[in-house]
């Protein structure tokens, strides 16, 4: 082999920039943008002729991380690295969080020739971390609220046993009776919600099996329908036939997208449309040591309901949030708790007003 470097070839150095999945950037002597990779282009949402030419501070305008960096590398000469506080703001899109190392370039006399910063996208890290943290929350509030469910469910039978025997101690037609209903009616709710708690800390064990994703969710869409007769909402299922079945625990599975699509039901509010998709995924695939990668299979339930703020996302999985005046808040910790244990992973995006979308990743083998 006969490699040179740097590579004498400035083909092939272009392929490099053109490939790597790293944005990289390069700024002259008098910070003008020289140089803007097609994953800087993706990143930053911004074509490449749009911005050669461009100073750097008019492109980073307002993003005053990244014009520290540039900065530093540009004018000081230092090289920096930021990991942590940079999110760049994009025109049409949601700031994405990314790595960013900027560094100044020398040229072959040793004089300082520009900057060059080199962008890694984040969102994939940030989203397991995120993943991460609800399932440790999920995992100590689950143990929590199991020793706390115990702990109320014997009193509670006291409490009930207690009414049974004062509804048989009073007059069959006393005005009291009614009293008595409520409170076992009451106790016997409260049980049920104890039962569902305890459910979600240690729940049954999983029956795993070949599942038929496209049979289980046309069925959930039709006794949707069913149950919306009569409101303006539009269901659309869209099924690749060539998705295998995949593994997994067909009555919990079916749990997870019914829970799913009710919330969007719930969200629309009478009218609207509500969007299935299954398909193989394009976007990822899972990856364990010594096989192949194999791939995921998305089920996207999108809708065009009222759409959650920002800052209430990172709040909808916990248990008992609910915004709903007949919500448990129960729907989504358990839905989130599913795709735990089919090993998959799941996001969530939203537009307040316009809608939202959940997809779930479930592998196939
Ligand atoms: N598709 C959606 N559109 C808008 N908001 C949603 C959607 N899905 C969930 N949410 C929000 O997240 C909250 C939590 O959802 P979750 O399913 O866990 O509980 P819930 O629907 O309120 O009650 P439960 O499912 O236990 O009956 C909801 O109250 C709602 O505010
Ligand atoms: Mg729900």
């Amino acid at each position: 082999m006969n490699s040179t470097f740097p590579p004498s070839d400035p083909a092939l150095a272009a392929l490099v920039f053109e490939n790597i999945d790293r944005g990289v950037i390069a700024i002259d002597r008098d910070g003008r943008v020289t140089l803007f990779n097609p994953a800087a282009e993706g990143y930053l949402d911004r074509a490449a002729r749009h911005v050669l030419g461009r100073h750097y501070t008019e492109l980073f305008a307002g993003q005053d991380a990244l014009l520290y960096l540039v900065k530093a590398a540009h004018q000081d000469g230092r090289s920096i690295t930021d990991d942590e506080s940079v999110f760049l703001q994009r025109p049409k899109a949601p700031p994405l969080p990314v790595s960013v190392y900027a560094t100044p370039i020398f040229s072959k006399h040793g004089e300082q020739d520009g900057a060059v910063l080199v962008v890694r996208d984040l969102s994939r890290v940030r989203e397991l971390e995120e993943t991460l943290r609800r399932a440790d929350q999920l995992a100590m509030l689950t143990t929590l609220a199991a020793g706390l469910a115990h702990e109320i469910k014997n009193p509670l039978g006291g409490i009930k046993g207690a009414a049974q025997l004062l509804a048989m101690e009073l007059q069959k037609d006393s005005s009291l009776q009614e009293y008595t209903r409520v409170m076992i009616k009451e106790t016997e709710r409260i049980n049920g919600i104890i039962e569902e708690l305890m459910d979600l800390g240690k729940p049954r064990p999983a029956i795993m099996g070949e599942v038929n994703l496209a049979r289980i969710l046309g069925d959930i869409v039709l006794l949707q329908k069913e149950a919306a007769r009569g409101q303006a909402i539009d269901f659309t299922l869209s099924l690749d036939p060539s998705i295998p079945p995949v593994h997994g625990d067909e009555s919990l599975l079916t749990r997870l997208f019914l829970n799913l699509i009710k919330n969007a039901g719930e969200a629309v509010d009478g009218s609207g449309r509500i969007d299935i998709e299954c398909k193989i995924s394009a976007e990822y695939h899972m990856t364990t040591p010594g096989n192949k990668p194999s791939p995921l299979v998305v089920v996207r339930v999108r809708d065009t309901g009222c759409g959650i703020p920002q800052e209430d996302l990172e709040r909808i999985f916990t248990p008992y949030y609910t915004t709903k005046t007949k919500g448990n808040g129960l729907g989504l910790a358990i839905c989130q708790k599913i795709v735990e244990d089919h090993r998959g992973f799941l996001k969530v995006t939203s537009t307040p007003g316009e809608g939202t979308e959940i997809s779930v990743w479930l592998p196939l083998r």
